[in-house]
């Protein structure tokens, strides 16, 4: 396993595998890795010839400078679990590397209201700085298949749409939600949940097994209800509940939509949670 920090070193051995006929899967992460991002990595594995993992945490896409500077950062360990794992190439870079001085990396297109609504409600400009960093790590891997998780579904509705419009060739696969036993979606924030939380924190997952299991159009509004209720009597604060079409991220209008997603957010103390669920494909 190779590390690189910098462009010319990385992008020299990428060219160098592609010129051997090898294919190339990417992994982009922020680090304070879990088992979430391993079922990425062993999707790329199964798949690509070479995978990258990037590790960085892009300070243009936390709108809190708070949990910017909380954000868990434990490389040594992450190594350790990438190269368990068999990956071929960390790209773990510093800001410099990928926001160089006096390079425009601005991403000028319309994300068509995607990037607006349920998280980019409550977080103004993060999915402005996803699709930045997204897009310049493309840049610099040039890979054939972009691996990415459903645990934050709005996140890569948003890169599959910067891909078709930018008409970038990467193949974009999704991966399902890493759940704990207990069924609490994996995350990197889980480790600052307290234990009153961590369990406090199942309701969502419970709450949305329970609405997939007992989804009826007619009773939408029913069902907003007593996932709200749910919420708020375990002590989180619900920030939104929606049930949307999963390529517009608008609400389902008709029972006739095929692709609908349950998304959710809260917050459990001082750590905001998301999770969603596919009600039907
Ligand atoms: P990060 O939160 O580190 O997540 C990296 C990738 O792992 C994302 O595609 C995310 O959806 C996926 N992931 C996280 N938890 C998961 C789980 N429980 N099951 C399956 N996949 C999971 O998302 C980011 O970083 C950043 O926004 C990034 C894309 C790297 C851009 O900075």
């Amino acid at each position: 396993m190779q590390v690189f920090v910098k462009e010319k070193t990385l992008k020299k051995r990428i060219s160098y595998l592609k010129s051997k006929g090898k294919t190339v899967g990417f992994v982009p992460t922020m680090g304070a890795l879990h088992d979430g991002h391993m079922e990425l990595i062993k999707a790329s594995k199964k798949k690509s010839d070479i995978t990258v993992c990037s590790i960085f945490v892009n300070p243009t896409q936390f709108n809190n400078k708070e949990d910017l500077i909380k954000y868990p950062r434990t490389f040594e360990r992450d190594k350790e679990l990438l190269k368990n794992e068999g990956v071929d190439i960390i790209f773990y870079p510093t800001a410099e590397v990928v926001y160089p001085k006096g390079l425009d990396l601005s991403v000028d297109i319309d994300l068509e209201g995607l990037d607006t609504i349920w998280e980019g409600e409550f977080r103004p400009g993060h999915f402005k700085g996803v699709v930045q960093v997204v897009k310049r790590l493309l840049d610099l891997v040039d890979p054939d298949y972009l691996f990415m998780g459903q645990k934050d579904f709005q996140q890569f509705t948003i890169i599959s749409m910067m891909l078709k419009k930018l008409k970038i060739s990467t193949e974009l696969v999704v991966v399902p939600i890493h759940r704990e036993k207990s069924g609490l979606a994996m995350s990197s924030r889980n480790v600052r949940l307290t234990e009153k939380f961590k369990t406090k924190s199942l309701v969502l997952s419970r709450m949305l097994r329970y609405i997939k299991d007992n989804y009826r159009f007619d009773k939408i509004d029913e069902i907003r209800q007593y996932a709200l209720n749910e919420i708020i009597k375990e002590g989180l604060k619900p920030e939104y509940f929606g049930i949307v079409n999963g390529n517009t991220l608008q609400e389902v209008k008709s029972r006739k939509e095929k692709y609908i997603i349950a998304v959710v957010a809260a917050w459990a103390g001082e750590i905001r949670l998301i999770d969603n669920i596919i009600i039907s494909k």
